[in-house]
């Protein structure tokens, strides 16, 4: 089974076969959602609306403890997160799929391990490389096969929302090295890992960040819902590949 995290323009799969819902309870409190069980091209895939059904859940009260502890326990092969993001790099432009292969993180005051409090003794995961090599390379492949460009190397900056970024603070992000920048993979790429579920993301570009290209007076968000409505299919569109290809 191959479970999916879908963030902004993404709360529901439209080709998910819906099997069945399921309200989850974990150590850690309640997921952002009931979890969607079915089939995609006969594949199992399970499925969680990062900020909730109705989208109301912001980037930084998201229970991503209580979400990918959820999946976990599903078994899954791997999880795919799907998320918007700003773009940073001159040649991202909105619309465009992006993989991330690193991260910096900028987010706090988040629960971000499981490995605290008295029954949990203190664990230092390596993170050398956030993201999981293999599932990236079978995400790239499914991309490949289907003619859709999903660009293979970015940094991802993980702010804390839910305000979107000074003009100043973007221009900081680049200095430090960020292509793109974005809400929600910290803490949860971590998570994943530190209960060895191969994690990746695929990134929507959503718009140009904070003070770059035609954001420099402003980031509409009518503009961003627009860009996410149409790129969502393409992202599906992998997903549907890699869970038929069978490498
Ligand atoms: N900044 C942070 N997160 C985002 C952005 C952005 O410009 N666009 C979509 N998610």
């Amino acid at each position: 089974m191959l479970a999916v995290i879908g963030g902004s323009g993404l709360t529901q799969l439209a080709s998910l076969e819906l099997v069945e819902r399921q309200r989850r309870r974990t150590p850690y409190g309640e997921p952002s959602a009931a979890l969607s069980f079915g089939r995609i091209s006969g594949c199992p895939v399970v499925f969680l609306a990062r900020h909730g059904d109705d989208h109301g859940i912001p980037p930084h009260q998201v229970n991503y403890r209580a979400n990918i502890w959820a999946l976990r326990e599903c078994g899954p092969v791997g999880i795919v997160a799907v998320a918007a993001v700003g773009s940073i790099r001159a040649n991202l432009s909105p619309g465009d799929l992006v993989m991330p292969d690193q991260i910096i993180d900028y987010t706090w005051g988040r629960e971000s391990t499981y490995h605290e409090g008295p029954e949990r003794a203190v664990r230092h995961v390596d993170f050398t490389e956030p993201f999981d090599r293999r599932l990236r390379q079978r995400l790239a492949r499914a991309a490949a096969a289907i003619g859709i460009d999903l660009a293979h190397s970015a940094v991802y900056a993980a702010t804390q929302g839910p305000r979107l970024e000074t003009a100043a603070e973007i221009n900081r992000l680049e200095r430090d090295g960020a292509d793109v920048v974005g809400m929600t993979a910290m803490p949860e790429a971590v998570l994943a890992r530190e209960l060895g579920v191969p994690y990746a993301a695929i990134n929507v570009v959503a718009n140009y960040a904070a003070g770059r290209g035609d954001s420099r007076e402003g980031i509409s968000l009518e503009a961003i819902h627009d860009v996410l409505g149409e790129s969502m299919h393409q992202v599906l569109a992998v997903i549907e590949r890699l869970l038929t290809s069978d490498d």
